[in-house]
């Protein structure tokens, strides 16, 4: 494939005349990108945004959504490694059960850049670095916010709709959270339950915890799809979301934004999925041989009730 995709290169800089120029050396390195799925708009954007900067830098992109389902993404690397691709990105839906798949890449040369997610393999060196948000300080955001919103109260009764088991953001989200919550003894996450970050199950959880849990202060959701869900839920309980019940959410999609400036939420801890670039950036060092850090983090903040003129914000783009 690679091979193919150099000689058609060559012949078209033969046709045009232009053997004499270099072409950038990015033209020729593909990268092989395994996205997890299309479950929240933050996903979608993730995967728009990966497109343009592949785009951009002039490096071919074979890209495959894996519905998610781990079996497809493995399958999507499995494809990578007999195209003999130079880079193989992918955004691990859960944490556990690479390590068979990375090894066959490891032993095919092909470096791995872990982008969005996280893994747990036995052999840190399966895998070149990762690119993404810093989950754990999401979460203690989160539990900043609270922090101020609820100073002096002594008892907080919070539920928590979790994102999918196994996945990095919902476990480092769900453990910065208490950790900065822990220095309120009187404030308790009374109940936790995946919503799978999908906003049908975000509604529905949050329709089930309504029926099931009594006097609830604050919700934290871990992401704005099963925030957005949820809020549903609670209006057609006949609540007032932000205000007979906080809402705390990440991500920062544009209709989270929208709702923050309703007061229908109070607290939005942003989750770029714009890493696109970065993505591009560390592909090409990789192709080229060259060491990568083991971590980049992309950098974010935090939108709240807070904030003013949060309607002059641009628009947020997913
Ligand atoms: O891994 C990032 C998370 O995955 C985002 O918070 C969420 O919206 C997405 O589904």
């Amino acid at each position: 494939m690679k091979r193919m995709a150099l000689c058609m290169l060559a012949l078209v800089l033969l046709l045009s005349g232009c053997s004499g120029r270099q072409e950038p050396e990015s033209s020729s390195l593909i990268v092989g990108f395994a996205q997890l799925g299309s479950e929240s708009g933050w996903r979608v954007g993730n995967t728009e945004d990966i497109r343009r900067a592949a785009e951009e830098a002039g490096v071919q992109l074979i890209l495959k959504n894996a519905d998610q389902k781990q079996e497809n993404q493995i399958k999507a690397l499995r494809s990578f490694i007999s195209l003999q691709v130079d880079v193989i990105a992918f955004s691990p839906i859960v944490e556990d059960g690479w390590d068979n798949v990375l090894t066959e890449a490891k032993q095919a040369g092909i470096p791995v850049l872990l982008t969005d997610r996280k893994i747990n393999v036995e052999d840190e060196n399966l895998f070149a670095g990762f690119v993404g948000s810093d989950f754990l300080e999401e979460g203690r955001d989160a539990g900043r916010f609270l922090l101020q919103k609820m100073a002096g109260k002594q008892d907080v009764r919070i539920v928590e709709i979790a994102g999918t088991i196994g996945s990095t953001p919902a476990g480092e989200r769900a453990d910065g959270f208490r950790e900065i919550i822990a220095e309120q003894p009187g404030w308790q996450v009374v109940h936790s339950v995946s919503g799978d970050f999908l906003r049908s199950k975000g509604k529905e959880c949050m329709s089930n915890i309504l029926d099931e849990v009594q006097d609830i202060d604050v919700m934290f959701s871990h992401n704005d799809a099963m925030t957005l869900g949820a809020i549903e839920a609670i209006e057609q309980a006949g609540l007032n979301p932000g205000k007979d019940i906080v809402i705390i959410t990440v991500d920062g999609e544009q209709g989270a934004i929208d709702l923050l400036m309703q007061g229908k939420i109070n607290c939005v801890v942003e989750c770029t999925p714009l890493i696109g670039d970065l993505i591009m950036q560390l592909s090409k060092k990789l192709a080229a041989g060259e060491a990568i850090p083991r971590i980049t983090h992309s950098s974010e903040r935090v939108f709240s009730e807070y904030d003013e003129n949060l309607e002059h914000l641009p628009a947020r783009g997913y």
